[in-house]
């Protein structure tokens, strides 16, 4: 009973999108969404319901942000690592950017988000590839929040390649030793049409970055929770905004 009360009186607790500073909404906020099979778990049901559930976590997430005035939101959905897990799971993932577009593009299209994608698109399924693709192509000429799917994203890859492409513009002379810069790597990113997160979030109390934006990340604010992302809401989005903007970015200076 009085653990009830509490967990209640913590939710109540939670900010409301009017008590965030207008003027200081981070412009990119990049989330890890974890805790999906755990959570599942904890209900005794297969991992795969927690992954679905997440899903209708994405969208949620996509249109409070929008609002906010997020520009750029980037989801890790799936990692060059996640193909360790069993074809079964790999497979349901693969599917759930298909079912996602097709319950929701009407919707992302009516408030002007912009699907994107982050990642090697070889690996993927023709199915995964092409609903993302017909995504990308309808919502092209929108001007609301980007929605970047990291998939099939690994950072340490992207920043091999990034080097191997660098390497090839100094073999042929397009670009000299001396000329190769922050500006020119961020450029050979994957990530090269986005400016670098401000705020990362990654749910379920794990405290690791797990191959993700590495480069991108080096002076972004990082915020964790312990809630599982199926679980996680508006207001908690609000939660991590409201502790960023109580953070002094110095990037290095005083
Ligand atoms: C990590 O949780 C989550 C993933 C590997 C997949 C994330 C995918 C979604 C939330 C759905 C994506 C939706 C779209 C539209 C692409 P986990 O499975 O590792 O959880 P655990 O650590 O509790 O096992």
């Amino acid at each position: 009973m009085i653990k009830r009360l509490w967990a209640k009186l913590g939710k109540s607790s939670l900010p409301k999108a009017d008590s965030l500073a207008p003027e200081n909404i981070p412009l990119h906020v990049a989330i890890i969404m974890d805790g999906n099979g755990r959570w599942a778990k904890k209900r005794g049901l297969p991992r795969v319901a927690g992954h679905r559930s997440g899903m209708k976590t994405v969208k949620r997430i996509t249109i409070a942000a929008n609002r906010l005035g997020i520009k750029y939101l980037t989801m890790y959905a799936f990692s060059t690592e996640n193909w360790k897990r069993p074809k079964d799971e790999v497979d349901f993932l693969m599917k759930l950017p298909q079912q996602f577009l097709e319950i929701e593009l009407d919707e992302l299209i009516k408030n002007n988000v912009q699907v994107r994608m982050m990642g090697t698109r070889e690996k993927l399924p023709s199915h995964t590839v092409s609903a993302l693709e017909e995504a990308i192509k309808k919502t092209e000429n929108n001007t609301g929040l980007v929605l970047n799917f990291a998939l099939n994203y690994g950072s340490r890859l992207e920043m091999l390649e990034a080097v191997k492409e660098i390497a090839k513009d100094v073999q042929q002379g397009h670009l000299s030793v001396a000329e190769i810069d922050e500006t020119v790597m961020s450029r050979n990113l994957l990530s090269c049409e986005l400016p670098d997160p401000d705020l990362l979030i990654r749910t379920s109390g794990e405290l690791r970055l797990s191959n993700f934006m590495l480069w991108q990340l080096a002076y972004s604010e990082l915020w964790f929770t312990d809630v599982y992302w199926p679980e996680f809401t508006e207001k908690h989005l609000y939660e991590a905004i409201q502790e960023y903007q109580r953070r002094a970015r110095r990037y290095g200076g005083l």
